[in-house]
């Protein structure tokens, strides 16, 4: 499932060809002038090449069999936090020592609507990341760090007048595709029964909770099984 990051692998080489190019260039019209100037000037050629514009507002959009366009640029978006091998039943025998990360992106826009408000701005777009845990590699005697590329992406969108239940959840299977799950699938009725906000997990974003606990929007089913969870 490691497709889709193609696109942007072959972005992130353009982009640092162009960079190398721009250092040299610096540097070679530099060391024709003052050569105490040499220094900063390349540093600032290279911290401005890696520093593009700023990406513009991400919508939705669908193809005309009703798949999603999948936002590619997602990487550039507000990160939420990483789940290590998070899991709603016991482990299994068969998972081994299969270890994996999941990364919660979001898009700038409705990031700063949650700050406002608490709550999630019609056109907010999750993608849930997953990569392997690997323990071997480099200096690392302990723990987990995340290793090779993409291994699976989910995407959570709300698009109000498009869908019955005001959000759906789409699975990337190509870079110009995003599949969608049938209402009837289980990411609905987990997300619906015991996600924090809106069907989103804030519970597990850190930087999120809070707000929604200052502006009171933590849904009815959350606050009851956070107090039968406190009662025990
Ligand atoms: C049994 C419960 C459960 C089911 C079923 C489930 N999820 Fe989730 N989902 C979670 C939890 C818990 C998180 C928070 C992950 C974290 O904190 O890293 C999450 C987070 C997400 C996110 C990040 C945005 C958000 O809504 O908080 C996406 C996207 C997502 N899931 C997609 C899916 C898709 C697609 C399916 C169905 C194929 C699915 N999930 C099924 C529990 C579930």
């Amino acid at each position: 499932m490691t497709r889709f990051p193609a696109i942007v692998r072959r972005i992130s080489k353009a982009s640092v060809c162009i960079a190398i190019v721009c250092v040299f260039a610096f540097m070679v019209g530099r060391s024709k002038t003052s050569g105490s100037l040499r220094v900063p000037a390349v540093f600032a050629a290279a911290s401005a090449a890696a520093n593009p514009a700023t990406p513009s507002p991400y919508a939705p959009s669908y193809t005309k069999n009703g798949d999603l366009v999948p936002p590619t640029q997602y990487r550039e978006w507000i990160y939420l936090t990483s789940g290590l091998d998070m899991s709603y039943t016991p482990r299994t025998a068969a998972q081994g020592d299969m270890s994996v990360f999941d990364n919660v992106f979001v898009n700038p826009e409705a990031y700063h609507g949650f700050l406002a408000t608490g709550q999630w701005p019609d056109k907010t777009v999750f993608v849930l990341e997953s990569r392997n845990a690997a323990n071997k590699g480099s200096i690392n005697k302990a723990g987990h760090f995340q290793s090779g590329g993409v291994q699976g992406l989910e995407i959570h969108v709300k698009d109000e007048a498009r869908f019955p239940g005001k959000w759906a959840f789409f699975d990337v299977a190509s870079e110009s595709k995003a599949t969608l799950f049938p209402q009837t699938a289980a990411c609905y009725s987990c997300h619906a029964s015991h996600a924090a906000v809106d069907t989103t997990f804030v519970q597990f974003y850190p930087t999120l909770l809070p707000i929604a606990q200052k502006h009171a929007t933590l849904s009815a089913a959350y606050l009851k099984e956070s107090a039968s969870d406190e009662a025990k």
